[in-house]
Order: C-alpha cells, then sequence, then structure tokens
C-alpha cells in the first residue's frame, strides 16, 4: 500500500514537473521583416530604399532576392501554419506602397501583396502583427535628410494613416518603429547600419528625437481615427539588452543604470514617463557646455511634446537577445563630442544568452515603466548553417523558462513571444549567420526551405504548450 502511494506521488511530482505550461492566452509566433525576407526589390513598382543604397555602396550582401518571400509568402504561411503559430509578425516594406515614401502615389500592386498576406494568415487562424517601419526607408525620403528631417514625421503620419485604413480592420497589434535606438546609432552614430552616417556627437540624438515623434504621432492618428473603428493595439519595439554590473559597488550600479538609461531609457522614458531621461539630459548637456556648444546636443522637447509623446503605449513591445556586461569608468576629457563619453561606461558583450538576465530585464521593465503588457517581439539565437541546432532549442527553452518565472512568480504580464526568426534570412549585410527555424537555401534559385530540428521543437510546443518536454 505504501509502495503504491509512494509510485502515485512520484508520477504526479514527475508529472507536474513535465507539464510546466504556458498559459492557453500566452500568444506564440514567429517573426520577419520585409528587406530580409522578401527580395523583388526592383518588382511591380517597389521604390527603392536605404539599404538598397547601402549594401551597394558598401559592397556588401544584399536584400534584391533574399529569401524571395515576394513570390513564396504563401510557402511561409503555409509553414506559419504548420508550426502552429498563433501570430506571424511580418513588417510592411513602406517603398512597397508608396514608391518615394510619399502619399502621392500609391503602387496598387504592392497594396495587394500585403492585403493577400493578411487574408490568408488570417484564413489560417494567424494573428498577423505588423511593424510599420522595419529600417528600410524610401530612398527619397534620405536625400530629404532621413531622420535628421522632422518632417519625416509627416511622411509617416501619411504612411501609417494608408496602413491603418487598408489593413486596419484585419489587425490588432500594430507595431510602429522597429528598434529605434539601433537605428539611430547604428545608423546615425557608428555608421554600421543604413544610410551609414557617422554622426555619434549628435546625429544619434537627432534621429531619436524625430523617431519618438515619428512613432508618437503615429500612436495618435490611431487612437483619433482608428480605434474605435478597429480596437486594436499599438506599440513601440525597444530593443534594451539587460547591463548586468561587473559587481555590487556602487559606482558599477550607477554605470548600469547610466547604461539602461542611455539605451531603454532613451526611448522607454519619454513614452511612458515623459521626456528624456535626466541622466541624459545633465550629462550631454554638461559635457556640450564644456564642448563650447551654445545649447545641448541633445534636442529638447518642448512641453507640448512631452505630452504628446507620453502615453502614446499600449504595451510594451521587447526585442531582446542577449546582455551586456558593464563597469564603472572615469569620464573621458573632453575632446570631441560623442554618445559614447556622454553616456561613459565600460561595457562588454556577453556572449552567453542567459534567460535568467531576461528575467532581472522583465522586472526592472515593470518596475520602471509599469506596462499594462509585455509582448516579445523578438527573441532569437544566431548558429552556422545546420538543420541540427540543438543549442538554439536550448537556448530558446531557457529564455521562455524564465519567461514564465516573470509570469508565474513575478507577476509580470507577458502576453506573447515571437522566436526571431521564421525563416533564415538577410542578416543585415550578409547571409552568414542563421536565425530561421527553418533554413533557406540560399544557394537555390527557388530558395528551398527545410525545417530544422528547432522547427519541430517549436512545432510541438505550439501543440502542447508543454515547456519541459
Ligand atoms: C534585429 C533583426 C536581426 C536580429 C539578429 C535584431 O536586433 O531586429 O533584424 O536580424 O537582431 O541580429
Amino acid at each position: 500500500m505504501i509502495l503504491k502511494l509512494c509510485i502515485v506521488l512520484i508520477a504526479l511530482l514527475a508529472s507536474s514537473y513535465a507539464t510546466r505550461k504556458l498559459p492557453e492566452n500566452f500568444m506564440l509566433g514567429a517573426a520577419s521583416a520585409a528587406y530580409q525576407i522578401e527580395g523583388a526589390w526592383n518588382e511591380d513598382g517597389r521604390g527603392p530604399c536605404i539599404w538598397d543604397s547601402y549594401t551597394e555602396e558598401k559592397g556588401l550582401d544584399n536584400g534584391y532576392v533574399a529569401a524571395d518571400s515576394y513570390h513564396k509568402w504563401q510557402d511561409d504561411v503555409r509553414n506559419a501554419k504548420l508550426l502552429g503559430l498563433n501570430f506571424y509578425r511580418f513588417s510592411i516594406s513602406w517603398s512597397r506602397i508608396l514608391p518615394n515614401g510619399t502619399i502621392n502615389f500609391i503602387n496598387q500592386k504592392g497594396v495587394d501583396y500585403y492585403t493577400n498576406l493578411i487574408k490568408a494568415l488570417k484564413a489560417e487562424g494567424i494573428e498577423p502583427i505588423i511593424t510599420l517601419y522595419y529600417w528600410d526607408l524610401p530612398q527619397y525620403l534620405q536625400l530629404l535628410g532621413g531622420f535628421l528631417n522632422s518632417r519625416l514625421v509627416e511622411y509617416f503620419e501619411d504612411y501609417v494613416r494608408l496602413c491603418f485604413e487598408l489593413y486596419g480592420e484585419y489587425v490588432k497589434y500594430w507595431l510602429t518603429i522597429n528598434e529605434p535606438f539601433t537605428i539611430c546609432y547604428d545608423g546615425y552614430g557608428s555608421g554600421g547600419n543604413a544610410p551609414g552616417l557617422q554622426q555619434i556627437g549628435d546625429g544619434v540624438y537627432q534621429c531619436a528625437h524625430t523617431v519618438l515623434k515619428m512613432h508618437a504621432r503615429a500612436y495618435r492618428v490611431y487612437d483619433e481615427e482608428f480605434r474605435d473603428r478597429f480596437n486594436g493595439q499599438v506599440g513601440l519595439v525597444i530593443n534594451s539588452e539587460w547591463r548586468e554590473p561587473k559587481s555590487n559597488s556602487s559606482l558599477d550600479l550607477e554605470a548600469q543604470e547610466r547604461a539602461l538609461q542611455f539605451s531603454v531609457g532613451m526611448y522607454a522614458n519619454p513614452v511612458f514617463v515623459g521626456n528624456w531621461p535626466q541622466v541624459m539630459i545633465d550629462r550631454i548637456g554638461n559635457r556640450s557646455a564644456q564642448e563650447g556648444f551654445t545649447r545641448s546636443r541633445l534636442p529638447p522637447f518642448t512641453e507640448d511634446e512631452i505630452a504628446y509623446i507620453n502615453g502614446t503605449h499600449d504595451f510594451f513591445a521587447l526585442n531582446t537577445y542577449g546582455h551586456y556586461m558593464v563597469e564603472y569608468q572615469d569620464d573621458e576629457p573632453i575632446s570631441y563630442p560623442s554618445y559614447d563619453f556622454d553616456r561613459s561606461v565600460k561595457t562588454y558583450n556577453n556572449l552567453i544568452p542567459s534567460g535568467f538576465m531576461l528575467r532581472k530585464k522583465l522586472n526592472y521593465l515593470q518596475e520602471r515603466y509599469n506596462p499594462k503588457a509585455i509582448l516579445i517581439t523578438e527573441n532569437g539565437y544566431r548558429t552556422d548553417d545546420i538543420l541540427n541546432d540543438a543549442d538554439r532549442i536550448k537556448v530558446l527553452k531557457d529564455f521562455l523558462g524564465n519567461i514564465l518565472d516573470a509570469v508565474e512568480e513575478d507577476n509580470i504580464n507577458v502576453i506573447g513571444y515571437s522566436v526571431w526568426s521564421l525563416i533564415d534570412n538577410f542578416e543585415w549585410g550578409s547571409y552568414k549567420a542563421k536565425f530561421g527555424l527553418i533554413r533557406v537555401d540560399f544557394d537555390d534559385v527557388d530558395r528551398k526551405r527545410t525545417w530544422k530540428d528547432s522547427g519541430y521543437w517549436y512545432q510541438n510546443l505550439t501543440s502542447t504548450r508543454i515547456l519541459d518536454d
């Protein structure tokens, strides 16, 4: 009898461990971006974008064909269905529907492409989650100054209104802009992304000023003109890698906080709290004065702008991959103006991704910004070109386990999770790094798709929702 009882108890314990489950309403999806997968760069009236010219100028691999999803979108929908995704996050190429970026000419074939994709997803019971801007600015708007021209706010307004008008009835979640930090730091600071400008002292901030106004305008347009009709939700996709202090010394903790404020805070503070983080206002203001400027290199927001941007969120959309270690360092002597000197922390990449760090980050975001919900819009792991990607499965499991801890133990309302990426794609300059659940053969004119082990694992997860399998 006692033996029997013990066996039942052990079985019960084992099954409760094995059935560590994601909540039924927790959405599981996968993501992509137009320039990284579509190809068809000059077909059916698409206008050029900054990634076409940047890759050409730098002699890099490009997205002219990419995974050819412009022609193979039905395969992508089929795979999304087979994977059992609750949602598919993709982006609209601005210059595919407005070739110059301006509203005076609408490219019907581009419009139809997304209508077909959205309707096919809906027919399969997959929610389309749409990113409106994913780094592929129409080239014509770059000629007008890109993110350094605040008129971009108006061009973006016209474009997003058109998208809401065209697709709003099918879409519950809109993402305005993907990773403003990357857009501004890499595009206008380090020069490592299109348009490749190196204006680390001020371009980064002017870009951020414009991005935040663009996001807010899009949110307000939806709120005022479409929310009653379509009842969707809108958010800004913020990438925020956790910063782990090297020690618990007060200096390292100060460096950690400063590093977070100069990255996630730079975009989350205006949207969730109001205005730039104070530490940015103070430090950039001080250094600018010492450098001989008459005003801060960080463009101030007017009171009206602060109020307009503040509150433009229905959820916190988070892209998250890894974390950095940070360490205090003394301020650099005054020399040339630079974001890096303004921030002034020693930082290095920790290459081993850690779900526990993500849990810490989720707690930090909840505490600082108190969002109604958090949607993880990207999380993934890079491998070589392999089908047996056990490492990816291990890492994603670790992330998901920690997200579940955050939901169950820390009471954080994480509503969904999106793997980056549905398929292998153009990794901004080359095809070497692979992130897909599904392999794409880039040497094959047909861009054949083959499922990786992680694809089968994710398929099992979406159907059983059991994590510890
Ligand atoms: C970007 C993706 C990119 C991924 C992997 C993310 O930060 O949003 O476009 O493919 O990183 O590098």
